[in-house]
């Protein structure tokens, strides 16, 4: 790791102001060094205060460690500061060869997408974007709903961390205090000569401590957390996909009905061209929606193709 990825470690792990020479002592740094490992974290957008006589306390903000999420996951990271979105890097590296088990991560971005090509607002401070590529090698219709999974493993590794319970609005929404604190958008890549499902590409952006949005979000956006966080972006990432991976799928899909704001609720959508109303029955393992309309008719709706407009 670098110098002020190590600082970063430190400060990060106290609750009170370290001195410089402590920190020069456990990593063998001059006091020079240390400055400058700090002027860095400064530029990376940290709060790092400073008294003399006491040293360096870290106030607010952490760093990206991939070493960390890698040595936490098992999983290849690929990290960029800033990119247009993760899902163009996934591809691309799919493209290149690279393995499944890979997740591309990102700080920024310049060109985020969400569900029917949506930008996706993706801020360089406070925010988590990350593709994660896997290789199932299935046909389609075995395929699970890694939508549903994903959506699930947030709202317990978020538990597991802080003991919030988030919420989930179907398909791909997570809800926190009823605005949309992150979104999902999977896609998949087809052998044409197999007909088997390849590639998939799971795209996750959490507004994990976004002060604030531009003018058209406002009413809707919301962040997991004001500053100061109580855990890292490093901490959230590492159990997002540690849930994903461990933890049965069964139990995946009984926590993103528990977590489900839509069902059992009155909802509206487009269909046809038509504003349609109904009432929210059941998902499907799938990830289905099955709305019982006011004729009594019950339908499944398709998430490729239908969001909700009211729930
Ligand atoms: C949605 O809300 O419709 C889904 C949003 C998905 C955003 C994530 S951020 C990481 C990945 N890169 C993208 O460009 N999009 C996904």
């Amino acid at each position: 790791m670098k110098s002020h990825q190590l600082v970063y470690q430190i400060l990060a792990r106290e609750n009170d102001y370290v001195s410089g020479e402590k920190i020069g002592e456990e990593l063998n740094l001059s006091r020079t060094s240390i400055w400058k490992a700090i002027q860095r974290l400064q530029q990376e957008g940290l709060e790092v205060d400073s008294i003399k006589n006491r040293g360096y306390k870290l106030t607010q903000g952490d760093l990206i460690l991939p070493e960390l999420i890698q040595e936490n996951t098992n999983l290849t990271i690929r990290y960029k500061p800033e990119t247009k979105s993760t899902q163009t890097d996934a591809k691309e590296g799919i493209e290149a060869g690279n393995k499944g088990n890979t997740l591309y991560l990102s700080t920024c971005q310049t060109a985020g997408r969400g569900r029917f090509q949506r930008p996706y607002y993706s801020p360089s401070q406070g925010g988590i974007y990350m593709s994660l590529h896997i290789q199932p090698n299935l046909p389609y219709e075995k395929l699970p709903s890694y939508t549903l999974l994903v959506a699930a493993a947030v709202c317990k590794a978020i538990k597991n961390l802080t003991m919030i319970e988030v919420d989930i609005k179907w398909v791909n929404d997570i809800y926190f205090k009823n605005k949309k604190i992150a979104g999902i958008l999977t896609e998949v890549m087809t052998s044409v000569e197999t007909g088997l499902v390849t590639d998939v590409i799971i795209g996750l952006g959490i507004n994990f401590s976004i002060a604030d949005f531009p003018d058209n979000l406002k009413e809707k956006a919301g962040s997991l957390f004001m500053a100061p966080a109580p855990i890292s972006r490093n901490d959230l990432i590492s159990e997002i996909w540690n849930c994903f991976y461990n933890t049965d799928s069964d139990e995946l899909l009984y926590i993103y009905k528990e977590r489900s704001i839509v069902l059992g609720k009155e909802v509206t959508f487009q269909l046809d061209g038509k504003f349609k109303k109904g009432l929210a029955k059941e998902i499907s393992e799938s990830g289905q929606l099955q709305v019982e309309l006011e004729d009594k008719h019950t339908i499944w709706l398709n998430s490729g193709e239908i969001s909700l407009t009211s729930w």
